[in-house]
């Protein structure tokens, strides 16, 4: 066990830190970023130890700190990108992940031929890397998994007793750690010029679009938004490992402010706590454990308090569960995203429920060309005839449909005879009663699981083509309905041509359909169809444009 000391950057306590470095230990030095555990580039035996407090994984790479261009040229390969970056943005939160050079070994670099460096934009470390004359590896302070410290009391919480000495330089003034790039440099396929890209492997402080004015295109790593898969391969070895999760489970809850209110009240109790953002306390005066990071419309703000109260909720026995307010994704915002993500352990929940406008009217009336325009455009579609069709060859509903109607709705290899079935169905009224008691119920489970689908998928409107929406009774799963009616004569000319019928059969099916006001009367907004397919595909559009619309406004109240 050591005494760990807890002092000011004094003259005398750099001096310490030098001799502690060049001895082969350990030392805990402030960043603009996060708090660092750093030890002598050129000394495994050092790199080793820092490995063993941290309790890190070897495969996962340290960020090897510089403090001169020299540095830099002297331990990676330097691309004319790289070169640029480091002119323009260094000192910085800003980590290139470059060619090592034979000097940086393999305990440092993972096993990889890479070498992570940063030159960071803090007096402190500058000044203690000048004074050691190496470069010095400095993963963030923390025990494996745990957030990141963002004060000298986080590295004392994790490392006392385990390290000598911590410099205290204050807070950090970012809170996350630095952003993670790769660099492509290649010549492109035209005239031979130079295409320069990057990849955000860890987003922070510096943003795709701060390193957009140096390169052609910035991409983000598969690992920044997404759980990778614990076999793939990945840029960025730290993205697959757990981090920054609290004992309690967080969860972030994606919605507005009234919504995440609404899913506390409902969902919350004696041990549940909430992570809000400032000036939003005051609406959680029944829940005991309330937490803030950061004002809203501020991502830096977030930034500076996330890891700071990820470890006060670590240290709250009492609090089990924690629902947290989804920060947004732009600029800095994405590297608190990130990191919250992590801390969740990939679990979201997402408030908003789609907008569902079903979509009715008779057959032959001009719902599917309305349905195809809509498509078109990016709509998603329920399409409950073809549910339809899928759920009648079930053998639970062949089977009751042949008790009613008979063998004869069945070909002789058992499979269904639509057009039989039809027929029969629509000949008399007991008859379409009896088959829709069967199918209505299946159709209904299959929406409900599609509307989950596709709320996952994060749909926000939704069409629920049903012709038969108000018979079914799923007009009540639909925030609007609209009814597509034409002409009797337009109607039956269009269900001859499409069905390949004979015009008796076609009257049959018309006649156990209702009328246009059966759908006037019943429905929020009604297209009329009156045989010109291109304006009744403008009309769809208009309709769909002004729901989005509603939408929209709806989510600025
Ligand atoms: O802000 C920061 O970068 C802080 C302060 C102390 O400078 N350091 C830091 O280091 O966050 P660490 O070790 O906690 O995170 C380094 C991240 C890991 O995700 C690691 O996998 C990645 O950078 N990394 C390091 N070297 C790499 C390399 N050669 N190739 C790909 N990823 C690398
Ligand atoms: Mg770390």
């Amino acid at each position: 066990m050591k005494k760990t000391v807890l002092a000011k950057p004094t003259k005398e306590i750099m001096q310490k830190a030098k001799e502690l470095i060049l001895s082969g230990e350990v030392v805990a030095m402030p960043t603009e970023t996060v708090y660092g555990l750093s030890a002598n580039a050129f000394d495994d035996e050092a790199i080793k130890k820092i490995f063993i407090a941290k309790g890190r994984p070897q495969d996962n790479p340290l960020i090897v700190h510089i403090s001169s261009m020299e540095q830099l040229e002297k331990i990676a390969y330097v691309t004319p990108l790289a070169k640029k970056l480091a002119e323009n943005l260094w000192p910085g939160p800003l980590t290139m992940v470059l060619k090592k050079k034979d000097c940086i070994s393999e305990v440092v670099s993972g096993g990889l031929d890479t070498v992570g460096v940063r030159m960071p934009n803090h007096p402190v470390a500058l000044e203690l890397i000048e004074t050691c004359g190496v470069p010095l590896p400095a993963p963030s302070a923390n025990i494996s998994g745990k957030p990141s410290p963002t004060k000298a009391t986080h590295v004392l919480d994790d490392f006392d007793g385990k390290i000598d000495l911590i410099i205290d330089g204050g807070e950090c003034e970012v809170g996350v750690e630095s952003t993670v790039i790769s660099i492509q440099e290649e010549h492109g396929d035209n005239n031979g010029e130079m295409l320069e890209r990057i990849t955000i492997l860890r987003p922070g402080a510096i943003t795709a679009n701060d390193l957009l004015e140096y390169c052609d295109r910035v991409y983000v790593g598969n690992g920044v938004l997404n759980k990778l898969d614990e076999n793939v391969k990945v840029q960025s070895p730290g993205m697959k490992y757990k981090h920054y999760a609290p004992n309690a489970q967080v969860i972030m809850l994606d919605g507005n402010f009234k919504e995440f209110c609404d899913y506390v009240y409902k969902n919350a109790d004696e041990n549940t706590g909430v992570l809000v953002f400032e000036n939003e306390e005051s609406m959680f005066e029944d829940i005991e454990y309330v937490y803030t990071y950061g004002k809203e419309d501020d991502s830096l703000s977030q930034a500076n308090k996330l890891f700071d109260v990820l470890r006060q909720i670590d240290k709250n026995e009492k609090v089990n569960k924690i629902f947290a307010r989804m920060p947004k994704k732009q600029g800095v915002g994405l590297a608190v995203y990130n990191r919250l993500l992590r801390a969740c352990g990939f679990k979201i929940e997402k408030l908003k429920n789609p907008y569902i406008v079903g979509l009715t009217g008779q057959t032959g009336s001009g719902k599917s060309t309305v349905c195809k325009a809509l498509r078109d455009r990016g709509v998603a579609i329920i399409d409950c005839d073809k549910i339809s069709r899928e759920v009648i060859n079930k053998a639970e509903v062949l089977e009751k449909l042949a008790d009613y109607f008979g063998t004869g709705i069945m070909y002789a290899d058992g499979t269904l005879n639509r057009r039989e079935l039809a027929i029969l169905a629509f000949s008399e009224e007991e008859n379409l009663i009896f088959l829709n008691s069967v199918m209505y119920p299946q159709i209904t489970k299959v929406v409900k699981e599609q509307i989950k689908q596709l709320k996952e998928n994060g749909e926000n409107i939704i069409i629920l083509d049903a012709p038969t929406l108000f018979e079914s009774k799923a007009n009540v799963l639909c925030d609007k309905t609209i009814a597509v009616i034409a002409d009797k004569e337009v109607r039956l000319e269009r269900i001859v041509k499409r069905d390949n019928i004979t015009k008796q059969e076609g009257k049959i099916r018309m006649k156990a359909q209702h009328t246009n006001d059966f759908y006037t009367d019943r429905c929020d907004l009604v297209i009329e169809n009156d045989g010109d397919l291109q304006s009744l595909e403008q009309k769809a559009v208009r309709v769909i444009d002004s729901i989005k619309q509603e939408i929209q406004e709806k989510a600025q109240i």
